[in-house]
């Protein structure tokens, strides 16, 4: 029998005590009032599972805690006789509908139990359709659509029969050179929380299970985005504070939101490695959070804890790994392999194998694959980079863009231009339109921003094109078998002059420029940690040479991270911020260069002026002198280059009538407001932020915190009145005083207004 008391029941509890949760000592990390929706109770769910376990050997339990890459099987006999003997519960990397029927058969005709195999793919941004890199849906500042992308993106993994993605990626990550900060949401647990429920939404749809949806694995838990020093899988230290207030919260909304299953972490945290921590994967995850799903492993963490100088050797990484409670193991063999003597030993219970394969088999048959186990394979072709997903992935695409500048209304440009250079390395690159994980995608489907041209002006506006430069990441990645950029093709200097001085001619002889620069798309994700933020290659001189023609120019940014542009920001008219914009990402960027669509995406981190200025987001504790901010370097600002939150669009704005009440209950929502006007002549989107902070308590807090946000459409002149709900559970916070998670009564600031350095100000008392 199940024996995790469910978080629903504990609501329930709540609701007929009428409480609020947060006063009855239930964590309340970031779950809005009312949305709890974590994993329902399924008592024929419970007794089917057990009834499947008691008739188990001890092998095919441990078959199911295992997963097998495609690419890399355990040794050299084939898959299929793993699969037949049950010593497998799950591959990794298997796309292909026909091979993925091909093992299920297997398993579900020719296994002893006939349980079916779970197929789990990173299906990160898009499975085949590419919609933009996790940190662009976060700069969307839209719930919505960050769940429309993943849910449309599900739907074409379900259709080849992925079960299973390893997303979204929850990992707060306030360090720019840390490759991966392109997989998460960017630096506030307010906003990861919000974008974390609604990716699960996405993938899973309204219930595990649900048609057309697949299971969602939330990760890494936790800590991976503090890397040191940003270098991708160093240890992190981060103090129970900031742990609890900053790191968790995203994965508790998570949870919360029903996610059904959540990947452990490769690194060492506070010197625990995360797949060996009991306190995170139970005390934390089950124990305070009530999390029913199952808990994987990353690529070979387990095996990975005798590396980290923390299990003697491979049975003992099997054992503390199962017994701090990490349920299958990804890709090494170490469960099944060495579990086996840790039963004779006593080191591990037969209890604890079976809560294990319990909580798998629950989701297998939460995902109806008992009933339903085969892609239908016929179909699947036609599901995939569908007219609507095409419409969706540029639509998407338009709204994660973030306009830095836009000096005297460069942007739009006019639709009656004579001549455009297209200029730099990103402008017709396939791969770097796309992004890192986006491995079942196909170059030939994406559309470069080149091409979106040529497509929009026919005849009648001539299109200069030149890469003028080349980039190239050098060092290689473990991805470049699978999804390469461009590489160079000038091969002496003579050659990569004349294409520079080509580009700049190019320039010269038209009416505007736009630069295409940035990163390759290798240059982040995993293993891509950079020591410097600077655009690789030659990329500035050629901007610098442009901008010196005198000829007006647009920066589009293709990348991930925030960037040097320091420079740019005072010499260049327009930059528009397109991250890794997707299969639809050149005639999405195109739409937004000529008005079709308009920029109105915000940045979900602070971007800094230079390497230097790293960690400087904008909610942290400040001390002395807190009137001049800018000064606590003596060589330069400490201020970012833009704050969190920033971005313009085509149009203008005022803010007016803040109201919100002067008090409220702890537990029960404040009613804010405020008038918004499109003040300009063109329709657009504005993101409108509020921000709190406690004027005293147990312990210091931010100088500001993100407490609410809205994304609003509105036509020239319109006036909107925006209701924003303050949910003062999320005034809650954990104390390293007390350390309880509770509201503190007493004095708060509110803000609100368009990014972190909002001026509308009001106060509000918050009671007991
Ligand atoms: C390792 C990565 O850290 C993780 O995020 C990913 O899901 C797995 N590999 C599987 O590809």
């Amino acid at each position: 029998m199940s024996s995790r008391p469910s978080h629903r029941r504990l609501a329930a509890l709540a609701v007929t005590l009428a409480l609020p949760l947060s006063l009855i000592g239930e964590p309340q990390a970031s779950a809005p009032i009312g949305a709890a929706a974590s994993i329902p109770d399924d008592p024929k769910a419970d007794r089917f599972v057990d009834d499947l376990l008691a008739k188990m050997t001890l092998a095919e339990k441990l078959g199911q805690m295992s997963q097998i890459a495609l690419n890399q099987p355990p040794d050299k006999t084939p898959v299929e006789d793993h699969v037949r003997r049950g010593e497998v519960g799950s591959f990794l990397f298997t796309t292909d509908a026909t091979r993925i029927n091909q093992l299920q058969h297997i398993a579900v005709e020719h296994s002893r139990l006939h349980i079916p195999l779970i197929f789990g793919f990173d299906v990160i941004h898009g499975f085949r359709t590419i919609y933009p890199v996790p940190i662009a849906l976060a700069a969307s500042w839209d719930p919505a659509e960050a769940e429309r992308a993943q849910s449309m993106a599900a739907r074409e993994a379900s259709a080849v029969g992925v079960n299973w993605t390893f997303a979204p990626m929850l990992d707060i990550a306030r360090d720019p050179r840390w490759g991966r900060i392109m997989e998460g949401a960017g630096e506030d647990p307010f906003l990861g929380a919000r974008m974390a429920e609604a990716q699960v939404r996405g993938f899973q749809g309204d219930h595990i299970g649900a048609d057309g949806h697949i299971l969602a694995c939330v990760k890494h838990f936790v800590g991976y985005g503090a890397a040191s020093g940003g270098r991708d899988y160093e240890e992190s230290n981060i103090s129970d504070e900031q742990l609890e207030n900053v790191y968790l919260p995203p994965f508790h909304a998570a949870v919360n939101a029903g996610a059904g299953s959540l990947m452990s972490a490769y690194m060492d945290l506070n010197g625990v490695p995360a797949t060996g921590n009991r306190w995170l994967l139970h005390d934390v995850l089950r124990e305070r959070w009530h999390f029913s799903g199952f808990i994987v492993s990353d690529w070979e963490s387990v095996k990975s804890l005798t590396t980290h100088g923390f299990a003697s050797g491979p049975q003992d990484a099997a054992t503390r790994a199962l017994n701090a409670g990490l349920e299958m193991e990804m890709t090494s063999s170490v469960y099944r392999d060495d579990l086996p003597a840790s039963i004779k030993d006593g080191t591990v219970t037969q209890a604890t194998i079976d809560q294990a394969v319990r909580d798998i088999l629950l989701a297998k048959y939460r995902l109806g694959l008992f009933d339903h186990p085969y892609a239908d394979v016929a179909n699947a072709p036609s599901q995939l980079v569908t007219p609507e997903q095409r419409q969706a992935s540029r639509s998407v695409a338009a709204s994660t863009a973030v306009l830095l500048r836009n000096q005297g209304n460069l942007l739009p440009l006019s639709k009656g231009l004579h001549s455009i250079a297209v200029i730099g390395p990103l402008a017709d690159s396939k791969p770097d339109t796309m992004g890192s994980w986006s491995l079942a995608g196909h170059y030939a489907d994406t559309v470069t921003l080149l091409e979106a041209l040529h497509q929009r002006f026919p005849g009648g506006v001539t299109i200069n094109s030149a890469k003028g430069v080349e980039i190239d990441r050098g060092a290689p990645t473990i991805f470049d078998a699978q999804f390469q950029s461009p590489k160079p093709t000038l091969t002496t200097d003579e050659a990569r002059q004349t294409e520079f001085h080509r580009a700049i001619d190019l320039v010269k002889q038209s009416d505007v420029a736009v630069l295409v620069l940035g990163e390759q798309q290798s240059m982040s994700g995993e293993r891509a940690s950079r020591s410097s933020l600077a655009l690789p290659g030659r990329q500035q001189e050629l901007l610098e040479a442009a901008v010196a023609t005198g000829k007006p120019v647009v920066l589009v940014l293709f990348n991930a991270r925030p960037l040097d542009i320091t420079w740019a920001s005072e010499h260049v008219p327009s930059i528009l911020e397109d991250w890794y914009p997707g299969t639809e990402g050149g005639n999405a960027v195109a739409d937004l260069l000529f008005g079709d669509a308009a920029p109105g995406g915000h940045l979900p981190l602070a971007w800094p002026r230079s390497v230097g200025q790293i960690p400087i987001n904008y909610a942290r504790n400040i001390t002395q002198i807190p009137e001049d901010p800018d000064h606590r370097y003596w060589d330069g600002s400490s201020l970012p280059l833009y704050p969190f939150g920033y971005g313009l669009t085509y149009t203008s704005f005022t803010l007016d009538h803040l109201k919100s009440a002067p008090t409220v209950a702890a537990g029960f929502p404040l009613a804010v407001s405020v008038d918004v006007t499109n003040t300009g002549k063109l329709a657009g989107d504005q993101v409108v932020q509020l921000y709190t902070h406690q004027r005293s308590g147990s312990a210091s807090r931010p100088i500001r915190e993100l407490k609410g946000f809205r994304r609003v459409n509105l036509r020239p002149g319109e006036t909107k009145t925006v209701s924003l709900s303050l949910d003062t559970n999320e005034l809650s916070f954990w104390s390293p005083q007390t350390h309880q998670r509770s509201i503190e009564p007493g004095a708060f600031d509110l803000w609100v207004g368009t990014d972190a350095n909002a001026t509308d100000h009001a106060t509000f008392t918050v009671t007991k």
